[in-house]
């Protein structure tokens, strides 16, 4: 069994997903590995897609061996739209339909804006932002052509509002993901069809923050000036992913999530909470 995974049954109903088929890129690592695990644990069918097979395949009997229930896997280069065409199509012809889709899949590097080569860029911004414009279109357009209200989440990113030192490419395809959901949560809500997007903040995982940041030192300082007091988990993020693949989100399209403890809110008078002098003292009142 996964470590630290949210437990789904606690909050969602055991069968939430039954007779529901999820397609999820990425799925076979980080936060993608665990919204699998989850929506495997709510009784769905999922098929998760990335370019590594032995990821996938490992994810797959994993899966079997903790809930004893089979997931499909497909290697697909989401960069790549004729890989996408090819995996969109063997998947309806597998399962006929599809219900859920998750864009999970992304790629981002740390570099100064000035030392970055345009094919760096392209390459960035070709998986993120065109990968997940691919994939959206592939399936969008089968259910637009069958009539069926799909349902699109977007793993984004709160970079795409804040922006973030060193990692341009991928905070403007964010931002590309965030708003192509509220465009096409407009244009194809006449269809049924709801898109909208978890963002997260900086997740805290051990490989992520060792690349990120200098020392631990840092991290302690960085995660004290998180209105909540930390950064999220890869866990933390899966339950909203649930709820807007959830009937408690019918009417909510074209909106993005942030699950970042209030990290984005920084660029208020957040940072300034501790410096505001309250004309008297107001403790009393509040107890
Ligand atoms: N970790 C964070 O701090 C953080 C913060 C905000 C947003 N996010 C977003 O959360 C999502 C998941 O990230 P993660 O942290 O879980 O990282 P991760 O473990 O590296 O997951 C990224 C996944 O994307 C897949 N992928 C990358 N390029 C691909 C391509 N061209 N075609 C198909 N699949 C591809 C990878 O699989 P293969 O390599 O096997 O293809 C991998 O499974 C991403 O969209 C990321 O931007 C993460």
């Amino acid at each position: 069994m996964l470590e630290k995974r949210f437990s789904a049954r606690d909050v969602y109903k055991e069968d939430l997903f039954k007779g529901k088929t999820i397609l999820l890129t990425g799925g076979g690592s980080g936060i993608g590995r665990l919204i699998a695990d989850s929506f495997v644990e709510l009784g769905g069918d999922v098929i998760i897609t990335s370019r590594d097979e032995e990821k996938l395949s490992k994810t797959k009997s994993e899966i079997q061996k903790d809930w004893k229930k089979d997931i499909t896997y497909y290697i697909c280069d989401i960069s790549d739209d004729k890989s996408v065409k090819g995996m969109v199509a063997s998947v309806f012809k597998e399962k006929g339909n599809i219900d859920i889709l998750i864009n999970n899949a992304g790629a981002n590097s740390l570099r100064p804006t000035e030392a970055l080569t345009p094919v760096r860029w392209k390459a960035i911004i070709d998986t993120v932002l065109n990968g997940t414009y691919y994939v959206t279109r592939e399936v969008g357009k089968r259910w637009i052509k069958a009539k069926y209200p799909g349902n699109i989440i977007n793993v984004a990113s709160t970079t795409g509002w804040t922006g973030s030192p060193f990692m341009a490419p991928s905070g403007a395809a964010k931002a590309g993901i965030i708003n192509l959901g509220k465009t096409l949560g407009s244009e194809w809500g006449r269809h049924g069809i709801r898109i909208n997007d978890v963002s997260p903040g900086p997740v805290f995982t051990k490989g992520s923050f060792e690349r990120l940041w200098l020392n631990e030192d840092i991290i302690d300082t960085i995660q004290k000036k998180v209105p909540l007091g930390k950064f999220p988990g890869p866990e933390d993020i899966v339950g909203s992913v649930l709820f807007l693949a959830s009937p408690a989100a019918l009417m909510i399209t074209g909106a993005s999530l942030a699950v970042d403890g209030g990290e984005s809110l920084k660029q208020s008078f957040g940072d300034l909470v501790d410096q505001f002098r309250p004309r008297k003292n107001v403790d009393e009142e509040i107890l």
